[in-house]
């Protein structure tokens, strides 16, 4: 497997491949990623970069996870051909003021508590896409908001990049994967299946018939309430677009951020009429 550290080393592989674009920290969630590109593709290349301009002032940039060297092996593992480590000023330059936002899928869920967050994904996204030139690229569902985004970025914008959303990984009690589940203590970490838990209420109450979102919604945000230390979003909107519904006639997201200690966990399952 091949370590490339500069965007001049990248462009010369040059080869047309699967892309599997990371912060590091990386897990079986990402190694499914990595999996699935390179059943897929004759190649796959993975990005390693902590990206600054998606974190807020008051978030966790600082003690975000940095562990490359176990991230090599598990990329390596996984069927990686190269990873791609940039530095920041690789990617924002002194003087770099260019910025790609998607309006209106942003402003909700993740985007309404973490202003600026998306912005700071689709302008490193999109460098990255410009940078490997992908056939395809693979993204968790897990941040099905980000998923969203990005593909309307990649339609509206035409580039010519296949996007793949692959299934949530989960631990054996059901906690979603996340770089961030490493900060959680003992208590937190048995708390923090309290998403899946609530996720996995409000679908059974959808597969045995309720349609109402109020009511759902309502599900979702009282479990939730019995395992978290602050709610952040606990929402049902449609899946496509994420606009309101009041009732689930095409498939919903619902998703759900929340406080774990000081640990922000998010998770979401899709409800699907034709399932239900
Ligand atoms: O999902 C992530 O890890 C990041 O948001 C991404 C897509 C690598 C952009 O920094």
């Amino acid at each position: 497997m091949k370590v490339f550290a500069t965007i001049e080393e990248v462009r010369s592989w040059g080869k047309s491949a699967g892309f599997v674009p990371t912060m590091g920290a990386l897990h079986e969630g990402h190694a499914s990623l990595i999996r699935r590109s390179a059943a897929e593709n004759d190649q796959t290349i993975v990005s390693i970069f902590v990206n600054p301009t998606q974190f807020g002032p008051t978030e966790d940039l600082a003690k975000y996870p940095r562990t490359l060297e176990a991230d090599l092996k598990l990329c390596e593992a996984a069927g990686a051909d190269a990873v791609f480590t940039p530095d920041k000023r690789m990617i924002y330059p002194d003087g770099f003021c260019t910025w790609v936002t998607v309006e209106g899928l942003g402003d909700k869920l993740c985007g309404a508590s973490r202003p600026g967050h998306f912005k700071g994904v689709t302008t490193v996204v999109a460098k990255l896409f410009n940078i490997v030139q992908p056939a395809r690229a693979y993204f968790g569902q897990k941040d099905a908001q980000q998923a969203l985004i990005l593909g309307r970025m990649v339609r509206d914008l035409d580039m010519p990049i296949e996007m793949v959303t692959c299934p949530i990984i989960r631990e054996p009690d059901g906690l979603a994967m996340s770089s961030r589940n490493r900060y959680l203590n003992e208590d937190e970490r048995k708390r923090a299946v309290g998403l899946s838990k609530a996720l996995g209420e409000v679908e059974k109450l959808f597969k045995s018939g309720t349609r109402k979102v109020s009511i759902l919604r309502a599900k979702l945000a009282t479990t939730l309430d019995d395992y978290v230390d602050k709610l952040d979003y606990a929402e049902i909107l449609d899946a496509e677009d994420l606009s309101e519904t009041a009732e689930i006639k095409r498939p919903a997201l619902a998703a759900a951020a929340a406080f774990v200690g000081s640990t922000r966990l998010i998770d979401n399952v899709i409800l699907s009429p034709t399932s239900g």
